[in-house]
């Protein structure tokens, strides 16, 4: 293939990048978006504070965008993000208990819903795991209204759209480590009792290194029945930087269960990083060596 969404369809996995609808009338970004790209996911536009800004009243308007933009372009959509302690509307951050409780999972139906057909896979739920060396919860409102939110969660996001990959995403998880290991447990434990669960996100925004044991870490998740999806990779830009994207995209393709990689943005100058460089593209557009080196990596060289 000659782009990385070729490339990465011929090896059966999908290439994709978080975009941003204000940015639609940018002419150079539109055309290294449809070019290079098969997989759209909102950097913002479909999370809770932006669906839904005041209680029970939805606002679709830019997320409905990507996803006809996706569907014009030949491209699938991943949904992100239904539940996280992040970015949550004032009104739900004022609640607690079971109010909370059930505004969230009214959240996840009602999101679920309106988008039901077209998102081939949610982050249902989005960091809920503590950073450090504990494996257990992040503390959050929701982590507080009960231990079984992530599985009321996942079990409303099924009901809702039976036929979207349910995913649960982290950061942090780039090798086998304490935050990790408490993830694979709450899947293992999903899975052994029938909750609902068929993928889990590594983010991996990435610095000047990668963990030597990425792949095995995918792949204990991939052996426990989920697919695992590469979901908002960034690296530093330095002396490694081309060599991380090749050693992040040669180890989705060693894992058969690797869906597809998603990079968080399309050039460094749209970046949630910024001056760190970490995309695949120049500000002007210009493919970088870190492209070069991922889209070799895709076609076997
Ligand atoms: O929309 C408002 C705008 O009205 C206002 O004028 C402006 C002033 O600051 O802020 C705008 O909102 C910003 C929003 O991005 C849209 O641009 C928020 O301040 C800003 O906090 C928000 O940042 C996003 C961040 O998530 C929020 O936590 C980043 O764009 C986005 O890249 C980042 O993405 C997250 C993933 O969702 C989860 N994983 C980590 C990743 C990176 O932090």
């Amino acid at each position: 293939g000659t782009t990385l969404r070729a490339a990465a369809a011929e090896k059966g996995r999908y290439f994709g990048a978080a975009v941003g609808t204000y940015k639609f009338n940018d002419s150079t970004y539109m055309s290294v978006l449809n070019r290079e790209f098969n997989s759209l996911v909102a950097e913002n536009e479909m999370k809770w504070d932006a669906t839904e800004p005041s209680r029970g009243s939805f606002n679709y308007g830019s997320g409905d965008r990507i996803v006809s933009h996706a569907r014009a372009n030949g491209m699938s959509v991943r949904g992100h993000n239904l539940l996280w302690h992040a970015q949550q509307p004032g009104w739900a951050q004022g609640l607690s208990g079971s109010d909370l409780r059930n505004a969230a999972i009214n959240h996840v139906t009602q999101v679920a819903t309106h988008f039901r057909g077209q998102i081939h896979s949610w982050d249902v739920v989005n960091e809920a795991f503590a950073d450090g060396g504990s494996g257990g919860r992040r503390d959050s409102n929701l982590q507080r209204t009960g231990n079984d939110w992530i599985e009321a969660a996942f079990r409303a996001a099924r009901a809702a759209d039976p036929n979207a990959k349910l995913c649960y995403n982290d950061y942090n998880t780039d090798g086998i480590n304490a935050k990790s290991t408490g993830i694979y447990n709450m899947v293992r434990d999903f899975k052994s009792r029938g909750v609902p669960i068929d993928c889990v996100g590594f983010q991996s925004h990435l610095g000047t290194s990668i963990s030597g044991d990425y792949q095995a870490n995918l792949q204990r998740f991939a052996d426990l029945g989920v697919d695992v999806q590469i979901t908002e990779l960034d690296v530093t830009q330095g002396g490694n930087q081309a060599n991380i994207y090749a050693t992040v995209t040669r180890s989705c393709l060693a894992v058969s269960r690797c869906a597809g990689i998603t990079v968080w943005g399309v050039r460094d100058c749209d970046s949630w990083r910024g001056g760190d460089n970490a995309l695949l593209f120049d500000c002007s557009g210009n493919k970088k060596s870190a492209y070069t080196a991922v889209l070799d990596t895709l076609n076997g060289g």
